[in-house]
């Protein structure tokens, strides 16, 4: 059975679609599909990988529209449709060259939003139930798949799904002493309620992550003025 890919190339500045043609093999993955290309058809295609595994998140892309992990997603049943497949850059970010965008904004809000536990000392017991709901947000692997999704981030302002997702494992674990501060953050630098509910990021986060749902529940933490209850 045969794939044919349509890829995005280039930069910003001289963009073009080029179409391949490969053979599908058995779980075949998009990521494995690039590789082929690479090796076999066109050594200057540029992608991201680094695990392959679905853990280190660099290797998201959209496929026909919407963010994947490339390494997880399974060319089969797109090539079954006997349809091209469009591959381009995760959207929302500067463009490096063909599927390669720059993340590097995420690892500087990163850092300004302190996301790590800060304040920590002695011995802290998390209860089943708490370290439950933390670790829906603690599986993010930043891939920003969906940020890339989100249709509020066009809004300059708002800080974006991923970010809240984080913000409210901090704000839930007992070890982080800055949860007032994090949620103020939230309201009032990441403008938290602007989302619009809409789930786009819900459906797109490749580890289930749920933001949408983690936002709502951000919002649970304030009070009808927005500000920390
Ligand atoms: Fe690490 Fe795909 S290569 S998540």
């Amino acid at each position: 059975m045969k794939l044919r890919l349509r890829i995005k190339r280039g930069t910003v500045k001289e963009e073009r679609y080029d179409s391949f043609e490969i053979e599908v093999s058995e779980g075949m993955t998009f990521l494995s599909a690039l590789q082929k290309i690479k090796e076999e058809i066109d050594p200057s295609l540029t992608f991201r990988q680094f695990c392959r595994a679905g853990i280190c998140g660099t290797c998201a892309i959209t496929i026909n529209g919407f963010p994947k992990l490339a390494c997880r997603e399974q060319v089969l049943p797109y090539a079954m449709l006997e349809e091209e497949v469009t591959l381009e850059p995760l959207e929302k970010f500067p463009v490096i060259r063909d599927l390669a965008i720059d993340s590097s904004d995420m690892v500087t809000e990163m850092k300004r939003l302190r996301s790590w536990i800060r304040e920590f000392s002695g011995e802290v017991r998390i209860p089943p139930e708490l370290s439950r709901r933390i670790e829906k947000s603690a599986d993010c692997i930043l891939c920003l798949a969906c940020q890339s999704h989100c249709p509020q981030i066009l809004e300059e302002e708002y800080l974006g799904p991923l970010y809240f997702a984080k913000l409210y494992r901090f704000l839930e674990d007992p070890r982080d002493q800055e949860g007032e501060k994090r949620l103020e953050i939230a309201v009032e630098e990441g403008n938290l309620y602007h989302c619009l509910s809409c789930n786009k990021c819900n459906n797109v986060c490749p580890k289930d992550v749920e933001p949408a749902t983690l936002i709502r529940e951000l919002m649970t933490y304030t009070d009808t003025d927005g500000q920390g209850k």
